[in-house]
């Protein structure tokens, strides 16, 4: 079943075109270059942004699949967590196309397809023999989450097993690479200045220690920290201190990551973790990941292009794929409303096919 799906959550406008597991386009068009001198998204500016480009975005998203809105078979659209009035722009657009089609729509939960993200591209079999496991982890290290959930139910049941109390991980290197002179969104420069760094450089107070079996992250205290270890560095910062600061900062934040997440391991013993968001595309991330994987003898699960880490909308079309496959027949057009702190725990089992007919379509 072909799926158009459209992701405005946050700063970039992105539509996609998938079919199942299988991503046939996914385009992506970032406003966040626009936000360097705030250091973080305007909301009204992203809005208008998003309301400028949404077209184009979906127009280049059915070309680029080789397909027209005839074929598409359903929308799916991200309603939450995000921006309300980013939000806003793709559920319009949404509800537009899918009463003009008459196909059914899906409202999706932003944290639910960076998760599953990394099943994009897989087989049908695979998906379902996956179904017939216990025990898979998600992880969301985004700009604005870092959660580790229990998938319960594929597509359809989670729970919150460990989260931050304040920064998210995505944001804390974000804030860091600002305090560096780096720019926003700052991760990625931060991750290639890093490599060049020692990251002992400079002891950093690791978050949580002793306290891990909370299942609790924290990144506001290892800012702070920062903060004032950069203000005695004094203003003229050279480059090595640069690439140090960076890379003690990142070893310590993503150690703290790691340990919560092998906490969380001991509690919910699991034989997978699949982990999405716009972290993911940090190779240090990776391989700490995969060598606790290695320890603990559990496989880890990426996406499997940079693209599909950051946001996107073709994660938002496989997660469609998966709650199709599950009988899901989309929601009543008026029922798809915009949701900001919808949070993954509270997805619910997507509307079966007995009740099409409340569907009204
Ligand atoms: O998932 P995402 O695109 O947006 C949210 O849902 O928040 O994540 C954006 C975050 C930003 O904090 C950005 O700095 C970070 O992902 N990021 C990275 C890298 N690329 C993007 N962080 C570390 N290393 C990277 N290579
Ligand atoms: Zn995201």
């Amino acid at each position: 079943m072909k799926v158009l799906a459209i992701d405005t959550s946050c700063d970039e406008t992105s539509a996609a075109v998938t079919e199942d597991l299988k991503v046939l386009s996914n385009v992506v068009w970032s406003q966040a270059s626009l936000y360097a001198k705030w250091g973080g998204v305007v909301p009204s500016l992203a809005q208008r942004q998003h309301e400028e480009r949404i077209n184009w975005v979906i127009a280049r998203a059915l070309k680029t699949a080789t397909t027209n809105l005839k074929e598409v078979e359903a929308i799916a659209v991200t309603v939450g967590p995000g921006l309300a009035i980013a939000l806003g722009v793709g559920i319009k657009k949404a509800k537009e196309l899918a009463s003009d089609l008459k196909i059914p729509i899906l409202g999706i939960n932003h944290i639910e397809g960076h998760i599953l993200s990394p099943l994009a591209r897989s087989r049908k079999s695979e998906v379902n023999e996956i179904r017939q496991k216990d025990g898979i982890l998600g992880l969301a290290v985004s700009g604005a989450h870092t959660e580790v959930i229990l998938i319960e139910e594929l597509a359809s049941k989670y729970k919150i097993l460990a989260e931050t109390q304040d920064d998210a991980l995505g944001e804390a290197l974000d804030k860091t690479a600002r305090m560096l002179g780096l720019g926003y969104p700052g991760g990625a420069v931060l991750e290639k200045l890093a490599r060049l760094g020692n990251q002992k450089a400079y002891a950093l107070p690791l978050p949580m220690i002793g306290k891990e079996k909370q299942l609790r992250l924290s990144y506001s205290g290892l800012k702070t920290a920062m903060w004032k270890l950069v203000e005695s560095l004094g203003s003229d910062l050279d480059k090595k201190q640069i690439c140090d600061l960076a890379s003690s900062f990142q070893n310590t934040a993503f150690e703290h990551l790691t340990r919560i997440c092998r906490e969380t391991l001991k509690q919910y013993p699991a034989k997978e973790i699949w982990v999405g968001g716009g972290v993911v595309a940090n190779l240090e991330l990776r391989k700490r990941l995969r060598k606790m994987g290695q320890e603990l003898k559990i496989t880890i699960r990426f996406p499997y292009s940079k693209k599909l880490c950051g946001d996107n909308a073709a994660m938002i079309g496989v997660v469609a794929g998966l709650k199709i496959a599950r009988g899901s027949f989309g929601q009543k057009i008026d029922l798809v409303d915009r949701r900001p702190r919808f949070r993954i725990d509270e997805v619910a089992e997507p509307m079966g096919r007995e009740n099409k007919e409340k569907r009204g379509i």
